[in-house]
């Protein structure tokens, strides 16, 4: 059912923990599951420059905020929120359709941490927002994640 890529993540999470010092901080959670997390990131010359993340939730859940932990750090801020669920699910070598949801949990962490950092430097968060589910109707009734 799932990649060994996603096993692999989610029996050996990547930077998981919280930065004390952090420049932004993201909490979301998927009001259906009940599922949350938090990223928190250093930004150094709008690059994040390290990154941290909790999540309580499931295994893809855990699996997709760890490996979004690896593809951000080093890039810039514009490129980190430009991180998908399905560029997040295509570095996963795929997730189960009825898991694709549990990627916008980490996509979605990682914009409202950039956009704290911005908001808290006086600029304009770049995000957009949250990104929405598309055609999936599964996903629209179980994956709008809410920002805590
Ligand atoms: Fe809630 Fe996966 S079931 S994020």
């Amino acid at each position: 059912m799932y990649s060994d890529k996603v096993m692999d993540h989610f029996n050996n999470p990547r930077n998981v923990g919280v930065i004390a010092d952090a420049d932004g901080v993201g909490e979301v959670g998927n009001p259906v599951c009940g599922d949350i997390m938090k990223i928190t990131i250093k930004v150094a010359d709008d690059t994040v420059s390290d990154i941290k993340f909790q999540t309580l939730g499931c295994g893809a859940a855990i699996a997709t905020s760890s490996v979004i932990t690896e593809m951000a750090r080093g890039m810039s801020i514009e490129d980190a929120v430009g991180i998908t669920k399905a560029r997040i699910a295509e570095e996963l070598d795929g997730l189960p359709p009825a898991k694709m949801h549990c990627s916008i949990l980490a996509a979605d962490g990682l914009k409202a941490a950039v956009d704290d950092y911005l908001v808290k430097n006086g600029r304009e968060p770049i995000s957009g927002g949250p990104e929405h589910s598309d055609d999936d109707e599964h996903e629209v009734t179980c994956a709008t994640p809410i920002i805590l």
